[in-house]
């Protein structure tokens, strides 16, 4: 009988490190035009959970179809990439990771889990819950970026490195090219990634899928003006930006924008900034980028991996793609 291992958990962005990063994005990006926020400061522990949220909602389908993909192939990849190591990128909750942990148990392969993310108080509780949910089990936390620490993630064994849920249409495009470039660098020969992509689709279910009835989505946009408000002294009034969700034809996404209801003045103590928002100007907060096969088969060959197999959603709604280091 398998006993429970404690998780371990390494910190490469300390708070400090989180702070001074997020003081250079805030003075940049309310400094640009337009003014933009990147997506990773959705992710206090609110955030997550308003993001929890989301993934139930009868409009987000990526969840439930990548889910669907993987209770129907989780045997298949886990036995193709015959990893004993599961690296999982910007983890969250490790919901969905269960589906591929208990096929890598099945198989006699579950070794090492090792979830990344910045949201630390979320991913402890996943790391101690599935320490005790899986015994036998080591897990090593990582609270560290994915642009910054893919580096730090390397460790003995066969890996199968999963990066779900679509967030790297989260990337600009050339954040994803470092991504993926950076990623197929710390792979190993042998290792394999599978990565979760939604797919370009009709644009009433996607602008749906981010601007949900129960104003679920709005609440998660706007909750990067709480943060800049709790952690930077700002005074953003939140109820007086309007959540936008809109598909961009000609990059395949949907971006998601806050717009300001009135003429108004934001300061933010912590960078003595002052910025001034026009009725009706709107401020970009997320891309998510949707893909077509044959796209993202050529940006994973670009930097060397070699795609061995993918799998669909039931109507296409959403890929799992599993692409080797040769
Ligand atoms: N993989 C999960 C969660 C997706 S939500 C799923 O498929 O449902 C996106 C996750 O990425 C969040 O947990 C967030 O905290 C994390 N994240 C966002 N930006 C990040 C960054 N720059 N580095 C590491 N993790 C990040
Ligand atoms: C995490 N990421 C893949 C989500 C998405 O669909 O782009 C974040 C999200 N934003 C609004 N709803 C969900």
């Amino acid at each position: 009988m398998d006993t429970v291992i404690p998780p371990t958990i390494d910190v490469h962005l300390t708070p400090a490190d989180l702070r001074a990063a997020m003081e250079a994005d805030v003075r940049s990006g309310l400094t640009s035009v337009p003014k933009q926020l990147p997506p990773v400061y959705f992710y206090d522990d609110r955030g997550s959970r308003l993001f929890d949220e989301i993934t139930r909602l009868p409009e987000y389908y990526p969840t439930r179809a990548e889910r669907s993909i993987l209770e129907a192939h989780a045997k298949d990849i886990v036995a193709e990439a015959g990893a004993d190591v599961l690296v999982e990128l910007g983890a969250g909750t490790c919901d969905k990771t269960r589906v591929l942990l208990d096929a890598m148990r099945d198989s006699g392969r579950l070794g090492t889990y090792v979830p990344l993310d910045v949201s630390d108080t979320t991913l402890w509780e996943a790391a101690t819950a599935l320490s005790e949910e899986y015994p036998g089990l080591t897990v090593r936390a990582v609270v560290g970026d994915f642009h910054q620490h893919l580096g730090q993630l390397d460790g003995p064994g066969r890996k199968l490195f999963a990066f779900l849920g679509g967030t790297v249409g989260n990337f600009t495009s050339d954040q994803r090219a470092a991504f993926l470039d950076g990623l197929a660098r710390t792979m190993r020969p042998g290792d394999c990634l599978l990565l979760g992509t939604d797919v370009i689709k009709d644009q009433g279910r996607l602008v749906a899928a981010y601007d949900d009835a129960a104003g679920v989505t709005a609440e998660f946009n706007r909750n990067v003006l709480h943060v800049l408000n709790r952690d930077l002294g700002a005074d953003f009034a939140p109820d007086r930006f309007e959540h936008v969700a809109r598909w961009n034809e000609s990059d395949h996404r949907i971006e998601m924008w806050l717009r300001s209801l009135d003429d108004c003045r934001v300061r933010v103590a912590d960078l003595d900034l002052e910025v001034d928002f026009a009725a009706g100007e709107e401020m970009l907060t997320e891309l998510s980028t949707k893909f077509s096969r044959d796209a993202l088969r050529d940006e994973l060959e670009a930097c060397g991996l070699a795609v061995e197999d993918s799998w669909v959603a039931d109507d296409d709604e959403f890929v799992l793609t599993l692409a080797r280091r040769p």
